[in-house]
Protein backbone atom coordinates (compact mmCIF):
# COMPACT_ATOMS: atom_id res chain seq x y z
CA UNK A 1 0.00 0.00 0.00
CA UNK A 2 1.27 3.45 -0.86
CA UNK A 3 0.49 7.05 0.87
CA UNK A 4 -2.96 8.62 -0.66
CA UNK A 5 -1.66 11.28 -2.71
CA UNK A 6 -3.26 14.62 -2.98
CA UNK A 7 -1.70 17.21 -5.16
CA UNK A 8 -2.91 21.32 -4.35
CA UNK A 9 -2.12 24.03 -6.07
CA UNK A 10 -3.25 27.53 -6.60
CA UNK A 11 -3.31 28.91 -10.60
CA UNK A 12 -4.84 31.99 -12.20
CA UNK A 13 -7.53 32.29 -14.12
CA UNK A 14 -5.27 31.79 -17.27
CA UNK A 15 -3.62 28.65 -15.95
CA UNK A 16 0.06 30.17 -14.39
CA UNK A 17 1.44 29.52 -10.86
CA UNK A 18 3.88 32.16 -10.78
CA UNK A 19 5.31 34.69 -12.79
CA UNK A 20 7.74 33.38 -16.06
CA UNK A 21 10.98 34.30 -13.59
CA UNK A 22 9.20 32.11 -11.03
CA UNK A 23 8.26 34.80 -8.79
CA UNK A 24 5.39 33.65 -6.25
CA UNK A 25 2.27 35.44 -7.10
CA UNK A 26 -0.51 35.62 -4.43
CA UNK A 27 -3.00 33.99 -5.74
CA UNK A 28 -5.89 33.25 -3.25
CA UNK A 29 -7.10 34.74 0.32
CA UNK A 30 -7.49 33.89 3.65
CA UNK A 31 -10.21 31.30 3.04
CA UNK A 32 -8.01 29.15 0.86
CA UNK A 33 -5.08 29.72 3.00
CA UNK A 34 -7.13 28.12 5.83
CA UNK A 35 -8.15 25.28 3.90
CA UNK A 36 -4.89 24.69 2.75
CA UNK A 37 -3.08 24.88 6.33
CA UNK A 38 -6.36 22.52 7.78
CA UNK A 39 -5.15 20.53 4.60
CA UNK A 40 -2.04 20.37 5.68
CA UNK A 41 -2.68 19.65 9.49
CA UNK A 42 -4.58 16.51 8.54
CA UNK A 43 -2.39 14.85 6.10
CA UNK A 44 1.13 13.35 7.34
CA UNK A 45 3.57 14.62 4.95
CA UNK A 46 3.86 17.79 2.50
CA UNK A 47 6.06 17.77 -0.48
CA UNK A 48 7.63 20.39 -2.92
CA UNK A 49 10.37 20.36 -5.48
CA UNK A 50 13.86 21.97 -4.63
CA UNK A 51 12.51 24.73 -8.00
CA UNK A 52 9.50 25.87 -4.94
CA UNK A 53 12.62 26.12 -2.37
CA UNK A 54 14.87 27.69 -4.75
CA UNK A 55 11.72 30.22 -5.81
CA UNK A 56 10.03 30.94 -2.36
CA UNK A 57 11.68 29.48 0.46
CA UNK A 58 8.57 28.31 1.91
CA UNK A 59 8.43 27.02 5.65
CA UNK A 60 5.04 24.63 4.77
CA UNK A 61 4.27 24.73 8.27
CA UNK A 62 1.32 25.34 9.70
CA UNK A 63 -0.31 28.14 11.08
CA UNK A 64 -1.58 28.67 14.34
CA UNK A 65 -3.74 31.44 12.78
CA UNK A 66 -5.43 29.31 11.09
CA UNK A 67 -5.08 26.16 13.20
CA UNK A 68 -4.49 25.48 16.79
CA UNK A 69 -2.08 23.59 18.30
CA UNK A 70 -0.90 22.41 14.87
CA UNK A 71 0.49 18.92 14.60
CA UNK A 72 3.11 19.75 11.96
CA UNK A 73 4.05 16.84 9.20
CA UNK A 74 7.07 15.68 7.96
CA UNK A 75 7.87 18.26 5.17
CA UNK A 76 9.60 16.64 2.13
CA UNK A 77 11.53 18.25 -0.43
CA UNK A 78 12.92 15.86 -4.04
CA UNK A 79 16.11 17.23 -4.31
CA UNK A 80 17.93 15.06 -6.62
CA UNK A 81 21.31 16.76 -6.76
CA UNK A 82 21.54 18.30 -3.20
CA UNK A 83 20.86 22.19 -3.83
CA UNK A 84 18.73 22.57 -0.73
CA UNK A 85 20.22 25.68 0.87
CA UNK A 86 21.19 24.67 4.48
CA UNK A 87 19.17 27.81 5.46
CA UNK A 88 16.35 27.33 3.97
CA UNK A 89 12.95 27.85 6.11
CA UNK A 90 12.30 24.02 5.97
CA UNK A 91 15.00 23.28 8.46
CA UNK A 92 13.69 26.14 10.60
CA UNK A 93 10.59 23.47 12.28
CA UNK A 94 9.76 20.42 12.33
CA UNK A 95 10.42 17.09 10.86
CA UNK A 96 11.94 17.09 7.07
CA UNK A 97 13.25 15.05 4.56
CA UNK A 98 15.18 15.36 1.37
CA UNK A 99 14.62 12.85 -0.97
CA UNK A 100 17.96 13.11 -3.35
CA UNK A 101 19.58 10.31 -5.91
CA UNK A 102 22.96 10.55 -4.30
CA UNK A 103 24.69 8.36 -1.56
CA UNK A 104 24.89 11.49 1.15
CA UNK A 105 24.60 9.09 4.52
CA UNK A 106 23.07 12.35 6.73
CA UNK A 107 20.16 12.49 9.07
CA UNK A 108 17.45 13.33 7.02
CA UNK A 109 18.18 12.78 3.52
CA UNK A 110 17.56 9.62 1.68
CA UNK A 111 18.52 7.88 -1.51
CA UNK A 112 15.27 7.52 -3.66
CA UNK A 113 16.50 5.78 -6.93
CA UNK A 114 19.85 6.43 -9.56
CA UNK A 115 18.55 8.33 -11.69
CA UNK A 116 18.37 11.88 -12.44
CA UNK A 117 15.76 12.47 -10.85
CA UNK A 118 14.46 10.89 -7.49
CA UNK A 119 12.26 8.11 -7.75
CA UNK A 120 8.51 8.68 -7.13
CA UNK A 121 7.75 5.00 -6.01
CA UNK A 122 10.57 4.31 -4.48
CA UNK A 123 10.39 7.63 -2.34
CA UNK A 124 6.64 6.61 -1.46
CA UNK A 125 7.95 2.95 -0.11
CA UNK A 126 10.18 5.22 1.93
CA UNK A 127 7.32 7.29 2.87
CA UNK A 128 5.36 4.24 4.05
CA UNK A 129 7.70 2.99 6.46
CA UNK A 130 7.72 6.48 7.99
CA UNK A 131 4.01 6.06 8.35
CA UNK A 132 2.93 8.26 5.84
CA UNK A 133 -0.77 7.58 4.87
CA UNK A 134 -1.65 10.97 3.13
CA UNK A 135 0.51 12.90 1.59
CA UNK A 136 0.31 16.58 -0.12
CA UNK A 137 1.90 17.20 -2.78
CA UNK A 138 1.91 21.62 -3.02
CA UNK A 139 4.03 21.98 -6.20
CA UNK A 140 5.72 22.76 -8.36
CA UNK A 141 4.45 21.54 -12.11
CA UNK A 142 7.60 20.35 -12.64
CA UNK A 143 6.84 18.06 -9.32
CA UNK A 144 3.63 17.71 -9.73
CA UNK A 145 3.61 16.22 -13.09
CA UNK A 146 5.81 13.12 -12.33
CA UNK A 147 2.95 12.66 -9.80
CA UNK A 148 0.64 12.53 -12.23
CA UNK A 149 3.29 10.42 -14.64
CA UNK A 150 3.97 7.82 -12.00
CA UNK A 151 0.05 7.78 -11.96
CA UNK A 152 -0.32 7.79 -8.19
CA UNK A 153 -2.29 11.52 -8.22
CA UNK A 154 -5.60 10.24 -6.16
CA UNK A 155 -7.07 14.08 -5.29
CA UNK A 156 -6.30 17.38 -7.33
CA UNK A 157 -7.07 20.36 -5.82
CA UNK A 158 -6.87 23.09 -7.76
CA UNK A 159 -7.87 26.76 -6.29
CA UNK A 160 -8.41 29.26 -9.32
CA UNK A 161 -7.75 32.55 -8.64
CA UNK A 162 -9.51 35.66 -10.69
CA UNK A 163 -6.21 37.04 -11.95
CA UNK A 164 -4.17 36.48 -15.16
CA UNK A 165 -0.66 36.13 -15.32
CA UNK A 166 -0.02 35.40 -18.79
CA UNK A 167 3.50 35.01 -20.44
CA UNK A 168 4.06 31.24 -22.43
CA UNK A 169 7.06 30.65 -19.68
CA UNK A 170 5.37 30.87 -16.82
CA UNK A 171 4.86 27.73 -14.68
CA UNK A 172 1.62 25.90 -14.81
CA UNK A 173 0.14 23.38 -12.48
CA UNK A 174 1.44 20.21 -14.35
CA UNK A 175 4.32 20.88 -16.38
CA UNK A 176 7.17 18.42 -17.49
CA UNK A 177 6.80 16.92 -20.66
CA UNK A 178 3.09 16.88 -20.75
CA UNK A 179 1.19 14.22 -23.26
CA UNK A 180 2.62 13.24 -26.41
CA UNK A 181 -0.47 12.12 -27.81
CA UNK A 182 -4.03 12.23 -27.26
CA UNK A 183 -3.88 8.60 -25.47
CA UNK A 184 -1.43 10.12 -22.86
CA UNK A 185 -4.37 12.50 -21.40
CA UNK A 186 -4.74 11.98 -18.27
CA UNK A 187 -8.69 12.05 -17.16
CA UNK A 188 -9.88 13.24 -14.01
CA UNK A 189 -13.52 13.06 -12.24
CA UNK A 190 -14.75 16.23 -10.86
CA UNK A 191 -16.24 16.04 -7.69
CA UNK A 192 -16.60 19.41 -6.36
CA UNK A 193 -16.36 23.02 -6.97
CA UNK A 194 -16.87 25.62 -4.43
CA UNK A 195 -16.41 29.47 -4.47
CA UNK A 196 -13.61 30.81 -1.66
CA UNK A 197 -12.28 34.46 -1.51
CA UNK A 198 -12.31 35.65 -5.22
CA UNK A 199 -11.96 32.37 -6.69
CA UNK A 200 -13.17 28.85 -6.91
CA UNK A 201 -11.67 25.98 -5.55
CA UNK A 202 -12.33 22.55 -7.91
CA UNK A 203 -11.75 19.44 -6.92
CA UNK A 204 -11.13 16.63 -8.58
CA UNK A 205 -9.97 12.11 -7.94
CA UNK A 206 -9.67 9.90 -10.74
CA UNK A 207 -12.01 7.71 -12.46
CA UNK A 208 -12.98 4.46 -11.87
CA UNK A 209 -11.62 3.44 -15.16
CA UNK A 210 -8.03 4.63 -14.00
CA UNK A 211 -8.16 3.10 -10.67
CA UNK A 212 -8.22 -0.38 -12.08
CA UNK A 213 -5.10 0.64 -14.66
N1 LIG B 1 0.72 28.56 -7.04
C1 LIG B 1 1.05 27.48 -6.38
O1 LIG B 1 0.18 26.79 -5.80
C2 LIG B 1 2.48 27.06 -6.31
C3 LIG B 1 2.86 26.04 -5.43
C4 LIG B 1 4.19 25.64 -5.40
C5 LIG B 1 5.11 26.23 -6.25
N2 LIG B 1 4.70 27.22 -7.08
C6 LIG B 1 5.64 27.84 -8.01
O2 LIG B 1 6.22 26.82 -8.80
C7 LIG B 1 7.51 27.24 -9.23
C8 LIG B 1 8.49 26.10 -8.99
O3 LIG B 1 8.07 25.02 -9.78
P1 LIG B 1 9.12 24.22 -10.66
O4 LIG B 1 8.33 23.36 -11.57
O5 LIG B 1 10.13 25.17 -11.20
O6 LIG B 1 9.90 23.37 -9.58
P2 LIG B 1 9.45 22.19 -8.59
O7 LIG B 1 8.41 21.33 -9.22
O8 LIG B 1 9.19 22.76 -7.25
O9 LIG B 1 10.83 21.39 -8.49
C9 LIG B 1 11.33 20.74 -9.64
C10 LIG B 1 12.68 20.18 -9.36
O10 LIG B 1 12.60 19.13 -8.41
C11 LIG B 1 13.63 18.22 -8.65
N3 LIG B 1 13.13 16.85 -8.76
C12 LIG B 1 13.71 15.76 -8.18
N4 LIG B 1 13.04 14.67 -8.48
C13 LIG B 1 12.01 15.03 -9.26
C14 LIG B 1 10.98 14.32 -9.91
N5 LIG B 1 10.84 12.99 -9.80
N6 LIG B 1 10.11 14.99 -10.67
C15 LIG B 1 10.21 16.33 -10.80
N7 LIG B 1 11.16 17.07 -10.23
C16 LIG B 1 12.06 16.43 -9.45
C17 LIG B 1 14.28 18.61 -9.98
O11 LIG B 1 15.49 19.30 -9.71
P3 LIG B 1 16.83 18.45 -9.49
O12 LIG B 1 17.02 17.67 -10.76
O13 LIG B 1 17.89 19.43 -9.23
O14 LIG B 1 16.56 17.56 -8.34
C18 LIG B 1 13.29 19.56 -10.58
O15 LIG B 1 13.87 20.54 -11.40
C19 LIG B 1 7.85 28.49 -8.45
O16 LIG B 1 7.66 29.60 -9.30
C20 LIG B 1 6.80 28.52 -7.33
O17 LIG B 1 6.48 29.83 -6.95
C21 LIG B 1 3.41 27.65 -7.13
Amino acid sequence: MRPKVIVNVAMSADGKIALPDRTEVKISGEEDFKRVHELRNRVDAILVGIGTVLADDPKLTVKERFVQEPEHPLKVVLDSRGRTPKAAQIFDEGDWLIATTKEVGERGWIRCGKGDRVDIEVLLEELVKRDVEELLVEGGGEVISSFFEAGVVDEFNVFVGSLVIGGRYAPTPVDGDGAENIDDIMNLKLESHEMMDDGILLRYTRPVEEEKR
